[in-house]
């Protein structure tokens, strides 16, 4: 049946990867970002509300063994990431996963993957917004001796009528991107040596209540605990691949983008084994887990006065607000790509007057806040973690399919194949497999909803059909 296969063929065209890379090249976006800047800005995006608030959400799943958790969830983003180098130093282009896959497994599949990282860039924002919430409110009672009532700081599943802090953060997020201040370079840098330093206070003052004690019973729910714990922190490492939607700002991407995913990595694992490890240790599990703002309140308990945890809070504050706006950017940008190959509406990249894309910004903003205002952390984190899951099997897959199809291509850096892809899209199916049954509910109407959206419009607007039959009136963005 030609028909069909024409079909088939048709949804797994791919982008040739000289294209996406002369879509680098026409880029308007100015190349300024070294290596420490490109590090920055993952470390930046990726210590946040996972560990400042997740934590203590799993530290019951697992017991104090969450350290094992976090060591595990480590070992699955490791291996996506060596994924993600060797793509990020082949196909140096913004747009992330979603470009590699473009580049390797077809249109259909780099459609899901975008869809994908809908959930990973946009529903996290939403996430960490929330974890920003409590720790406010924390802030706000070490200083002035109040609280957001619960009424107006929680999710309706939770108690409460609307999260306004969650929300709030991410309109003001909004408004300074609209107003076309993405994060500089250097102020990325300032909130992530800030947010390392308040971590590494917490570590040192945690650590002069150590009691192994606490450790014990060290894995209370088994594997099955710790594996399910490892799929709820896997959140804390999402944003490590954030350099890779910098592509065409960094000086020298093939070089810095593979070196700079693999260090921030290296950085946050050691972070969060050493924060979860005196965390437990100083205070035991059920002190952990009792409140959203957890590790300000081990500060408490541990030196029984007010301010370090004040002074974590306010750190805290600062810190995930920044990764709130670096994240909520990503969002932006990946849209903006897939808006280019028309995949998605061209009034997603469309340029306002402070040359941001304005309704794009505002759509996702908007859309983001009511997640924040109404939908619970715990849901939100799983919601984010089966889209980043999926989206980074696929790119371990990409890292295989490409060695097939363009061997010859330059890399500038190499994983091991197959182990290395295998290993990663393993530990990605392992861990998928340990979320709920709600959030498998959730993703497969998402999906669904996905392919209706892709055959209702992006297959038929897609710049590769438009590619074969090139009408001179479309304009390049
Ligand atoms: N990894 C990011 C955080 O923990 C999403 O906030």
């Amino acid at each position: 049946m030609p028909g069909l296969s024409r079909f088939t063929a048709s949804l797994l065209r791919t982008k040739p990867v000289e294209q996406l890379a002369a879509d680098g090249e026409h880029s308007q976006l100015r190349r300024s970002l070294g290596l420490i800047s490109l590090i920055a800005l993952s470390v930046g995006a990726t210590l946040g509300t996972g560990i400042f608030v997740v934590l203590g959400e799993a530290a019951p799943l697992a017991g104090p063994a969450v350290v094992v958790s976090f060591a595990l969830a480590a070992l699955a983003a490791l291996f996506s990431a060596l994924s993600y180098a060797e793509l990020a130093g082949a196909v140096p282009v913004s747009g992330s996963a979603y470009s590699y896959t473009y580049a390797t497994l077809g249109e259909i599949v780099a459609w899901v993957c975008g869809w994908c990282l809908l959930l990973e860039y946009g529903v996290s924002v939403a996430a960490v917004a929330v974890g920003w919430g409590a720790y406010l409110n924390e802030f706000l009672a070490g200083t002035i001796g109040w609280r957001i009532p619960d009424a107006l700081a929680a999710a309706p599943s939770e108690g409460g009528i609307v999260n306004l802090p969650a929300a709030v953060v991410v309109l003001i997020a909004t408004a300074v991107l609209l107003d076309g201040i993405k994060e500089s370079a250097r102020v990325t840098t300032f909130t992530t040596l800030l947010k390392i330093a308040v971590l590494v206070f917490f570590v040192v003052v945690a650590v002069t209540a150590f009691d192994s004690g606490n450790l014990a019973p060290f894995a209370p729910a088994g594997i099955a605990g710790i594996t399910s714990a490892a799929s709820m922190v896997f959140f804390s490492f999402i944003g490590f691949d954030a350099a890779s939607t910098a592509g065409e700002e960094a000086k020298n991407p093939q070089r810095d983008l593979p070196r700079a995913i693999v260090i921030s990595l290296g950085i946050v694992t050691v972070v969060y084994v050493l924060v979860a490890l005196t965390a437990v240790g100083a205070v035991g599990v059920d002190e952990v887990s009792g409140s959203g703002a957890s590790l300000a309140t081990v500060l408490e308990r541990v030196t029984g006065a007010g301010w370090p945890a004040t002074v974590l809070a306010a750190g805290a504050v600062i810190a995930i607000a920044s990764v709130v706006l670096t994240v909520l950017y990503g969002q932006t940008r990946i849209l903006v790509s897939m808006s280019r190959d028309g995949l998605m509406p061209r009034v997603l990249s469309r340029v306002g007057g402070k040359r941001v894309p304005t309704l794009n910004i505002l759509i996702v903003g908007g859309v983001v806040s009511v997640l924040a205002a109404l939908v619970p952390l715990g849901e939100l984190v799983n919601a984010t973690n089966i889209g980043t899951l999926v989206s980074f099997g696929l790119v371990n897959i990409g890292v295989l399919v490409l060695r097939r199809t363009k061997p010859d291509l330059p890399r500038t850096f190499r994983t091991l194949v197959p182990l290395v892809p295998v290993l990663g899209v393993g530990m990605c199916a392992w861990l998928l497999l340990r979320l709920p049954g709600v959030t498998w509910l959730a993703f497969t109407l998402w999906t669904a909803f996905g392919l209706f959206v892709y055959f209702g419009y992006g297959r038929p607007h897609s710049r590769l059909t438009a590619a074969a039959n090139p009408d001179p009136t479309v304009a390049r963005p």
